[in-house]
C-alpha cells in the first residue's frame, strides 16, 4: 500500500464559523447580549476530515471554497493538518461558505449556513478526484453540498468497493432512495433521524425504532448519535438495536461533536479494520466526548497525542 495515498477521502463542505457565546438562544425578534465572539474553521465535511487527520489518518478533501481570504485561510488550515489539497477547488463565482452559530450556556447550539461556493462543487470536480475517491478505504459525505453531487460521490466510491459513510446533515425529508442503497454506514443524529423517518427520537429505544426504518430502506448499517447518551447501532447482520452508552462529561460547546464522531469512525475503519464496529463506535464516542469539553468546532478536536494511547491499540 502506498503510505501517501489518502485512506480517508471526504467529499463535502467547508464553512467559516462565526460563533457567538450567549447565556441562551434568542427568541424570534429578540436581541440579546453575548459574552464572546470568535471565527473558526467549520463545515461538516471539513470537520470530519480534520478530526480523522488529527488522529493520524492519511486524508484528502474534495470541496470548493471562494477565491477570497476565507477560502485562502481554509486551504492553509488543510495544509497545516496534512490534508491533501489537490482536490480543494477555488471559485470566483461565490464566496466561501459561512455558518452563523449561537452557543448557549449549556453548550447547545443553533446554526444557519450560507453554503456559497460549496454548492458549486460539481461532477467535473468529482471526475478530477475520481482516482482518490475510488482508491480510498473510506469515503465520507454529507448534505452541505449539492445532494446530487453527494450521491454521485457515494455511487462512485461504493461501486469501487470503498466503504461509504453518509451523514445526511442537514436532513432532507424526501431523501432520494439511492442514498440508502449506496451507504455502508448511514450516520445521523436524533433530529435528522426524526426528519427522515417521522419517528420521534427521545430515547435509545426510539432511536432503535427509527434506525430500523432507515435500515429497511437499504443501507448496510445505521448509527444514530444521541449526544450525551452515546449512540444506537442497527445493522443487517444484527437487526436488534444495540445502545452504546458514553461516559458523562460537562459540555462547554457541542458544535461539531457529531463530525468529530464521524471523522474518528472513518479513521478507525481505515486504519484499524480488525476492530469490530461496536469497539470503533465506543472509541469514536470517547473522542467526540473530548471535543464537547472545549469551545469552538475544530479547535476542540483532540489530536492523537492528547488521547489515552490504548485507543490506538
Ligand atoms: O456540524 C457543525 C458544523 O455545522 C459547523 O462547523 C458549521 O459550519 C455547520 O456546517
Amino acid at each position: 500500500m502506498d503510505p501517501d495515498r489518502p485512506q480517508v477521502v471526504v467529499v463535502g463542505s467547508c464553512m467559516t464559523d462565526l460563533v457567538s457565546l450567549t447565556p441562551r438562544l434568542p427568541k424570534a425578534g429578540e436581541t440579546i447580549h453575548g459574552s464572546k465572539f470568535f471565527i473558526g474553521f467549520g463545515g461538516k465535511g471539513a470537520n470530519q476530515c480534520i478530526q480523522a487527520s488529527r488522529l493520524g489518518a492519511c486524508t484528502a478533501m474534495v470541496c470548493k471554497v471562494g477565491d477570497d481570504s476565507f477560502g485562502n485561510n481554509y486551504i492553509e488550515n488543510f495544509k497545516k493538518h496534512n490534508v491533501c489539497t489537490d482536490y480543494v477547488y477555488q471559485t470566483g463565482a461565490a464566496a466561501t461558505g459561512a455558518a452563523s452559530i449561537i452557543v448557549n450556556a449549556e453548550g447547545q447550539n443553533a446554526i444557519v449556513i450560507v453554503a456559497g461556493a460549496n454548492l458549486l462543487l460539481n461532477s467535473e470536480d468529482l471526475t478530477k478526484a475520481s482516482a482518490a475517491i475510488t482508491g480510498a478505504r473510506v469515503m465520507v459525505c454529507q448534505l452541505e453540498i449539492s445532494p446530487q453531487v453527494s450521491l454521485e460521490a457515494l455511487k462512485m466510491a461504493h461501486k469501487s468497493g470503498v466503504r461509504t459513510i453518509f451523514n445526511p446533515a442537514p436532513a432532507i425529508a424526501d431523501l432520494d432512495s439511492s442514498f440508502y442503497t449506496h451507504s455502508d454506514i448511514f450516520c445521523c443524529n436524533e433530529s435528522e433521524a426524526e426528519i427522515l423517518t417521522g419517528v420521534q427520537v427521545r430515547s435509545p429505544s426510539d432511536a432503535g425504532a427509527a434506525g430500523s426504518v432507515l435500515l429497511a430502506r437499504g443501507c448496510h448499517l445505521v448509527l444514530i448519535t444521541l449526544g450525551g447518551e452515546g449512540c444506537v447501532i442497527v445493522s443487517k447482520e444484527v437487526p436488534e438495536p444495540k445502545h452504546i452508552a458514553t461516559s458523562k462529561v460537562t459540555s462547554v460547546d457541542t458544535t461539531g461533536a457529531g463530525d468529530s464522531f464521524i471523522g474518528a469512525l472513518a479513521f478507525f475503519i481505515a486504519h484499524y479494520p480488525q476492530l469490530n464496529i461496536e469497539e470503533m463506535v465506543k472509541r469514536s464516542n470517547h473522542i467526540a466526548s473530548v471535543s464537547v469539553q472545549a469551545a469552538g468546532t475544530q479547535t476542540s478536536y483532540p489530536y492523537r497525542k492528547d488521547l489515552p494511547q490504548d485507543i490506538f491499540s
